[in-house]
Order: C-alpha cells, then sequence, then structure tokens
C-alpha cells in the first residue's frame, strides 16, 4: 500500500522547519563532480530524487558517505565514468544536469534520452543548443545522446528561448571550465540558480549576474571542493504556507528554514486571497483565512509565479467566494490533479492551458490518487480541510520531494497517516 490517509478538519498549530530545495540540491551535488576531491553538502532535503542522484554519481565511480541525515560527503575524485543510465534518467530528468559538469570535466557526456513524464514532454533542446555555442557536437544512438567537445569547451554568447532552469544550469556548469568568457541571455532566475552559482564561485569559478536574465562566466582551469549548505526550500515552504491558510488555529502556523524573499510573488497572490502572513525569524507565521478571495495566476519563471505552487494555491481558490482563473504557462500537463480534486467536490473546468475554478463551500473526503509531486501534496492540503477521511494513493510521488512529509503535517496538530512510508533510499 501506497496511501496517505487524511482525517479532515482537525486545527494545525506550532511550527515546522522546511528542508533543503530539491531542486536546489540536485544541481549542487551534479555540480560536485566538477571539483574532484571531497565536497560537503550540508541541509541536504533527505528524499527519494536526492537518493537517485547519489546512484547516478556512484555509477560514475563517486563515493558518497553520509555524514548525518542532511550531510553528505561526495568524493568525485576517482570519477572515471561519464554516462548516465536509462535506468536512473527515467526514474528521475534532472539527471541530466550531469551532462554541464561532464563536459566541464572531462569535454563528454553520455546520457540517456530523458522521455516524455508526467508533466509533459519536457524537451532538452535548449540544453543541446546551448552546448553546441560552447562547441559541443551532439549525436544520439539507441536512446543515447552523446556530447563531445572534441576540441575543448569555448565561451560564447547564448541567448535561451526560454528561460529554462535546467538549460541555464547545465550551461552555467559547462562554461565555467570554458576557453573564455559565455554571457547567457535570458537566463532563468530561480533563487536555485543563485545557490548553485554561488557554491561554483566558491569551488573557484567566476560567475556574475546569477539571479539576473544575463549570466556572465569566466572559464577558469580548475575548481577545488567546499563546503555549502542547500537553500531552503520555498515550495516545501509554500505549501505549509497553504496548509496553515486553510487549518491553522488562533495562533497561526510558523515556517522556518526558508528566505521569504523567495516566495515574493506566492506571497503577493496569498494576500490577495485574504491570507495574512507575518515575518518572524527564519521564516513566516500565517493565519488561517476565514472567507478565501477568488485569484487570477498565471504561472511565469521566477519572479512570476513558481508553477510548483500552482496546485497547492489551486486548493485555496477552490473554497474561494467566486470564480478564479489559473494558467499554467510552464508545463504543458500539470492540470492533471485537478480531476482528483474535483473528486472531492471541486468545481474547475480546464480549457487547454487554464483553468477555470468555481469556488465551493468545502470538499468531502474521497480516494484520490496522487498524479505528480506537487499534485500529491495539494491533494494532501485539501484532505486537510475535507469533511470525512481522504484517502491518496501513489505517494511515492510526494516523497520524491518533501521530506517526512506525513511526520511534519502530524507535528503541526493533523491526523495523518502513511499506510506504507516508501524508503527514501530505496527510490
Ligand atoms: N523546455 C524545453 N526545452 C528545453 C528545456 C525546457 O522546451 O530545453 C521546456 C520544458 O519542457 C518545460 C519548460 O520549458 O515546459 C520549463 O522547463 P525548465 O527547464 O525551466 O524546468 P526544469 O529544469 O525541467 C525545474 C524544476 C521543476 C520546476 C521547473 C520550473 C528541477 C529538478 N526541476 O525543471 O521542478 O517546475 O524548473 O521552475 O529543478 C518540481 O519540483 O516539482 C518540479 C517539477
Amino acid at each position: 500500500m501506497d496511501i496517505i490517509r487524511v482525517e479532515g478538519g482537525h486545527t494545525l498549530e506550532g511550527s515546522v522547519h522546511v528542508s533543503g530545495a530539491k531542486n536546489s540540491a540536485l544541481k549542487l551535488m551534479a555540480a560536485t563532480l566538477l571539483a574532484p576531491g571531497k565536497t560537503t553538502l550540508t541541509n541536504v532535503p533527505n528524499i527519494s530524487d536526492v537518493h537517485v542522484m547519489g546512484k547516478v554519481l556512484k555509477r560514475m565511480g563517486a563515493t558518497i558517505e553520509v555524514a548525518d541525515e542532511h550531510t553528505l560527503v561526495i568524493d568525485t575524485s576517482q570519477v572515471d565514468s561519464w554516462e548516465a543510465p536509462y535506468e536512473l534518467v527515467a526514474k528521475m530528468r534532472a539527471s541530466t544536469a550531469v551532462m554541464g559538469p561532464l563536459l566541464g570535466r572531462f569535454g563528454k557526456a553520455k546520457i540517456a534520452m530523458p522521455g516524455g513524464c508526467n508533466l509533459g514532454a519536457r524537451k532538452i533542446d535548449m540544453h543541446i543548443l546551448g552546448l553546441e555555442a560552447l562547441g559541443v557536437s551532439f549525436d544520439t544512438d539507441h536512446g543515447y545522446i552523446y556530447a563531445d567537445a572534441a576540441d575543448g569547451l569555448v565561451g560564447s554568447s547564448v541567448t535561451l528561448e526560454f528561460a529554462s532552469v535546467g538549460a541555464t544550469e547545465n550551461l552555467i556548469m559547462a562554461a565555467v571550465r570554458a576557453k573564455g568568457e559565455t554571457v547567457i541571455d535570458n537566463a532563468a532566475r530561480e533563487p536555485e540558480i543563485v545557490d548553485l552559482a554561488t557554491m561554483l564561485n566558491k569551488m573557484g569559478a567566476r560567475i556574475t549576474g546569477a539571479g539576473t536574465p544575463v549570466v556572465t562566466i569566466q572559464g577558469v582551469d580548475e575548481l577545488h571542493p567546499v563546503e555549502h549548505r542547500v537553500v531552503g526550500d520555498r515550495i516545501e515552504a509554500g505549501t505549509f504556507l497553504v496548509a496553515g491558510a486553510l487549518m491553522a488555529g488562533e495562533a497561526g502556523v510558523e515556517v522556518t528554514g526558508f528566505n521569504p524573499m523567495h516566495l515574493g510573488m506566492v506571497l503577493r497572490k496569498m494576500e490577495q486571497m485574504g491570507i495574512k502572513t507575518e515575518r518572524i525569524e527564519d521564516g513566516l507565521r500565517v493565519h488561517r483565512v476565514e472567507r478565501i478571495e477568488p485569484v487570477d495566476i498565471q504561472t511565469l519563471p521566477f519572479p512570476g509565479f513558481p508553477t510548483d505552487m500552482q496546485a497547492q494555491v489551486m486548493v485555496l481558490s477552490a473554497l474561494a467566494d467566486g470564480g478564479s482563473i489559473i494558467t499554467e504557462n510552464i508545463f504543458e500537463n500539470r492540470f492533471m490533479f485537478a480531476s482528483e480534486l474535483s473528486r472531492m467536490g471541486a468545481h474547475i473546468r480546464i480549457e487547454d492551458h487554464h483553468a477555470i475554478i468555481r469556488g465551493v463551500e468545502g470538499f468531502s473526503g474521497a480516494q484520490v490518487v496522487s498524479p505528480d509531486l506537487r499534485g500529491g501534496a495539494a491533494l494532501v492540503l485539501a484532505g486537510l480541510t475535507a469533511e470525512g477521511v481522504t484517502e491518496v494513493s501513489a505517494i511515492h510521488h510526494i516523497y520524491r520531494g518533501y521530506e517526512r512529509f506525513v511526520e511534519k503535517l502530524t507535528s503541526l496538530g493533523a491526523v495523518v497517516e502513511a499506510a506504507s512510508v516508501p524508503d527514501p533510499s530505496d527510490d
């Protein structure tokens, strides 16, 4: 059984600490390939995606010591392979983040071609076009991409067609070892990119402009291992803020371990919905909202509204006093959870990449299936407010990105149990 069972209607109170950001930790782990030796990463979330990335690195010859639950010492000195095999890339598309570092270190990479996933086709054409500009040639054969910088990586100017997070990261990680200067225009600006550039600069890279649309990288001859703390997970924080907005008691719910500036647009939209938050040390306190105002949201690259918060906020809007519109601009297939939410009584009509939502008084507990990571978490949030019991199945999706999700909710007073918690290291 792979189920989270939620008994609705229990008030939440107290404080919850978020883990390190999944989408930062995975790229920082990949980046250790660039610095032969032992890099120590702290505040690493204990989630199944991190274990998959660990397996990718180990396959290449790295060793990983788990110094404590959230500290990994990754030794990449003996890495002698530049292949990310199909069975691991198929489990986690983010395995493709090793392409840039492998090119940076060895001038070669062999990566299984990622197929589609629950969020849609998710191509990597922009990674490839950008790397080609740096002198990499590509070949595909038997489901693998062969990348080769036979004459070495050479700095260049690259304008991304779209501010892709993954393409920006792969390009940065290759360009740090290219000859000369690389300028990435229309770069993604997510806080996780700033975290990556910060660690690379500590390693000896020369990157400026991370967090702005123009990132400039002066290539260097070598990078050295460092110690680095993973930035707090803004999306996990946002998820608990929504839980608090739905069910907090008088004192509110405190969410700590993250930088509220990383949630700017989410907080602005929550405010429009009538949700009050206040700054506390290392995070925010959120109060329950009696009457949720309808809202108009479109997902966009940072600093726009994050696609990774779309499902959780749709739960709020589905209980709003009126009609809301949520437009998904990043992924073509990220509304799958909406039909599950409808099974709990929500009124949501999907038209292309718009969700038209008519608020209802409340949800009723039901059996629902988690379609993906964020959609699964959103269904658990809906279960917190629903009348009766909600059973969310396929929760392995949730454990890809949320550490101890059930335990953290329980510590706030939710009545939630996992029928069988997948061991993150099994995945
Ligand atoms: N895209 C292309 N070609 C490319 C690259 C991207 O068409 O070469 C398209 C994608 O198909 C997608 C859109 O551009 O429709 C955005 O893709 P992006 O590259 O920005 O996203 P990503 O790097 O694949 C990361 C996160 C996602 C998060 C997005 C957007 C990781 C491991 N994943 O994905 O996180 O939603 O950025 O912020 O960092 C999640 O945590 O639940 C999650 C899906």
